[in-house]
């Protein structure tokens, strides 16, 4: 029997909503395999902070290395300054276990409402850099209260940061189509960007089989609501992949559905899998969040953790579901997450 031991942080909002009910579904996919999950589970998020003043304890960290994964529901609190609580939880957790890579694959789920017409044969993935670039600590304020009052922030990036994301990007369109889009903003304006196509560009050279399109993010983001199956693989910058991210998932139907891994691929550290979603505080309490984010999370959890056949498995019962018409309001349904979860777990029951 393998086991592994997963760290878990339901988190805020919504995130102890599908929580459980992505952990019964990934428990049930390990029935009758040699696979077993230890859940972990770590109270921490903005009601820890409420009571202890930070989001997690000071050891956190080294509470969660030794783990082999870590799955994080959602962070945010609506009565809480963002500021306090990513800044206390996601971010650190991202940079101290060096996930420089956040994996974000969009795939078209055939029966399931799309605000587009078209969205058959979607399937892209967005790798997005995770630990730079727009997400930088240096930054403030000046004149605070005054009429000179001022807020400014420093994007840094760095050329190991840049060629690691894009090789890992390359890497990935070598396996599938040889298309590699880069997203950018490089008309002579931002210099961050102009660096950044150089560096894209000397990296992806050393791919001769991938096909590099370096393609402005304004006429990208029109493209990819437009034309979602034009694209293969997008690498963008922090900010970027994070916007083209939600982009994405609505072209397929909803922000919910939306996996993401955050990878350290050399696996030195823990990786962290959740939703694309955060945690909704608009819809906390009426049990009707959708759990397909999570659980996804979770499929791409169980490849990483090297089952990819039970990956397989949680995708196609999510997949038999959804297109069976059973679904949460957000992709036009009546079901609860918790009716979702229970019909693939069933359909996996049933495989
Ligand atoms: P959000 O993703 O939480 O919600 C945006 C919209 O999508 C809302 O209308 C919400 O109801 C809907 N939605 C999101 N997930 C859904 C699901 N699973 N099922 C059905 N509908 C869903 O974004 P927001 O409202 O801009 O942010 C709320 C808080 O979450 C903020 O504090 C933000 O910083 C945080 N956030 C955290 C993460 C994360 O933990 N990784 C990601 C994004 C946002
Ligand atoms: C995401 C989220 C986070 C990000 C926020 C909450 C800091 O939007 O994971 O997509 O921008 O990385
Ligand atoms: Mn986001």
């Amino acid at each position: 029997m393998k086991t592994h031991v997963i760290s878990v942080l339901a988190g805020d909002g919504i995130g102890p909503e599908v929580m459980p009910v992505a952990q019964a579904v990934l428990d049930s996919a390990c029935e009758g395999s040699d696979v077993e999950l230890r859940w972990e589970e770590r109270p921490w998020g903005t009601d820890y902070f409420r009571s202890h003043g930070r989001m997690m304890p000071l050891n956190a960290i080294d509470k969660m290395a030794d783990t082999d994964a870590i799955f994080l529901g959602a962070v945010g609190h609506p009565e809480v300054p963002d500021a306090e609580t990513l800044w206390g939880m996601l971010i650190p957790i991202r940079r101290e276990f060096d996930q420089y890579i956040n994996l974000r694959p969009i795939k078209s789920l055939p029966g399931v409402r799309s605000p587009l017409a078209n969205h058959e044969g979607i399937d892209l993935v967005i790798v997005r850099e995770n630990v730079e670039g727009e997400y930088s600590a240096v930054g403030g304020r000046s004149g605070v209260g005054t009429e000179y009052a001022a807020a400014y922030q420093q994007a840094i990036f760095t050329k190991h940061g840049v060629s690691r994301a894009v090789s890992f990007a390359a890497e990935l369109a070598s396996e599938r189509n040889g298309d590699l889009v880069s997203a950018t903003k490089s008309n002579g304006i931002v210099h961050t960007m102009t660096f950044w196509d150089e560096v894209v560009a000397e990296v992806a050279g050393g791919f001769p089989e991938v096909r590099l399109t370096p393609m402005l993010i304004d006429a990208l983001s029109a493209r990819l609501v437009q034309s979602p199956q034009s694209f293969d693989v997008i690498v963008a910058s922090n900010l970027f992949g994070d916007i083209l991210s939600d982009i994405a998932a609505a072209t397929v139907g909803s922000i919910g559905i939306a996996p993401s891994a955050n990878l350290n691929p050399e696996k030195r550290h823990p990786s962290m899998f959740e939703p694309v979603h955060g945690s909704a505080p608009d819809i906390v309490g009426r049990g009707i969040a959708n759990p397909v984010g999570q659980i996804w999370a979770g499929a791409m959890m169980l490849d990483h953790l090297g089952h990819p056949d039970l990956a397989v498995d949680v995708e196609l019962a999510l997949r038999s579901v959804l297109s069976s018409g059973l679904s949460t309001p957000d992709l036009g349904g009546q079901a609860t997450t918790v009716q979702v979860g229970d019909a693939i777990v069933a359909a996996l029951a049933g495989k």
